[in-house]
């Protein structure tokens, strides 16, 4: 295990009814901006929730941030920020609306220029509006860490940032609050989640027993309640589970000392980017291809994850393991080929070309380039 310093400072605040907190966790003087996306907020009594917490409060709102938050969409609020003297920014939604709201925070306070730069050229963020947030979807772990990712529509591209002043400074996960999600964003949050431990999993050894144990318990965890969230999606227990597993598979907790891989994150923002598939749908269909291209140099990690989470031990394992794991996301609904997402070939070079533009080798290896990404979009169309 590689050494390591950890440290986060996000507090969470879990459980039933835990929106009435907010009161307490916000600066009383605060001038807040409220940011939401497209209104699941005002369907589900959320909004209800947050207004009445905030009763005492100055809170305007900002509402409309899209699924992927939109550059665009984000630049009309840090105006807002910038006119109205906002000193605390509370996002109320999914990873998108909080994504964007670490943008916003960090965009209205910078100074030298296009904002923008801060995702192209990884431009320096010197300060940012403190922001909060009350988390309505589980899946992106971005309410414990310190990552945004953004799309621009003009140009076709989402990018990632992260700065640690852009970490919230506090979560609030009540899992009844997920109750309203439908089954395709269920499927989508349940995937990522467990993409995001396998980023920081299926590498190669290093005997970092507590990531790896760790890491498989929350596969194994999604493994189980996973299908019984889609099922029942109004029980409490299981989402309460499916929340606190998607937080802890991205706060930094299992992949710290550990080597770690994030091209199938790479790639799937790529086919988002172009394509405007769902972030976990690309997921589901460009890990088997990773892996698929990366057999040799995952093998051991591969026969690994076949025993502790799948209890398949084999000569077969390798490929077993890919099988298991496209089969648990067909399972959910998604679809795992390009192909059967109406996608061919035709924009693989141009795909691949945008890593090669940005000089950026993906895999724990650093060897996958141009050359491999196409390699592996081809393993994943049919
Ligand atoms: O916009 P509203 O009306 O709120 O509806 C949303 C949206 O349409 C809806 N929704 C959210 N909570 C709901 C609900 N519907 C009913 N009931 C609820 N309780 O769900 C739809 C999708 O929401 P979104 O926020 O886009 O989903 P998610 O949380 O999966 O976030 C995806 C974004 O996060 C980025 C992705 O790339 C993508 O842009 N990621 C962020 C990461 C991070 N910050 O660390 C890491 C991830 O790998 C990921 O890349
Ligand atoms: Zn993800």
């Amino acid at each position: 295990m590689n050494n390591f310093i950890y440290h986060n400072p996000v507090k969470i605040v879990f459980g039933k009814g835990s929106i009435k907190e907010l009161s307490e966790l916000i600066p009383k003087e605060s001038k807040i901006l409220m940011t939401y996306g497209g209104g699941s907020i005002k369907k589900n009594g959320v909004y209800e929730q947050v207004k009445s917490a905030l009763k005492d409060f100055n809170v305007l709102e900002f509402g409309g941030i899209e699924p992927n938050p939109r550059y665009e969409t984000l630049m009309k609020a840090v105006d807002i920020c910038k006119n109205e003297k906002i000193d605390f920014l509370l996002s109320v939604g999914g990873g998108s609306v909080l994504d964007g709201t670490k943008f916003i925070s960090a965009a209205a306070k910078y100074e030298n220029g296009d904002p923008w730069d801060i995702l192209s050229k990884d431009a320096e963020i010197k300060d940012a509006i403190p922001l909060g947030d009350v988390l309505t979807l589980s899946a992106t772990g971005s309410e414990m860490n310190m990552w945004a990712v953004i799309s621009r529509e003009s140009t076709k591209e989402k990018l990632a940032f992260g700065h640690p002043l852009v970490y919230p400074k506090f979560s609030i996960l009540d899992p009844e609050t997920t109750f309203s999600l439908s089954e395709w964003q269920t499927a989508n949050g349940i995937v990522d989640a467990f993409v995001h431990v396998l980023e920081q999993y299926m590498t190669y050894p290093v005997n970092a027993l507590v990531q790896d144990r760790f890491a498989e318990a929350l596969l194994k965890i999604l493994i189980e309640e996973g299908p019984k969230a889609i099922k029942n999606p109004k029980d409490y227990d299981t989402r309460a589970n499916i929340m606190w597993a998607a937080t802890q598979a991205l706060n930094g907790n299992i992949g710290v000392g550990v080597p770690q891989d994030w091209a199938t994150h790479s790639i799937g923002h790529e086919l988002t980017a172009f394509y405007g598939l769902d972030h976990a749908r690309t997921l589901a269909i460009v890990l088997p291809g990773v892996w698929k291209h990366q057999k040799a140099a995952k093998e051991e990690k591969l026969k690994q994850y076949a025993k502790q989470v799948w209890n398949y031990e084999g000569s077969d394992s390798v490929d077993k393991a890919i099988e298991f794991t496209e089969q648990f996301f067909r399972s959910l609904g998604m679809k795992t080929k390009l192909k059967e997402n109406g996608i061919g070939e035709e924009k693989f070079e141009e795909i691949a070309n945008r890593f090669e533009i940005r000089n950026q080798k993906l895999g724990e290896h650093q060897n996958i380039g141009k050359k491999e990404v196409i390699e592996i979009l081809k393993l994943c169309l049919e």
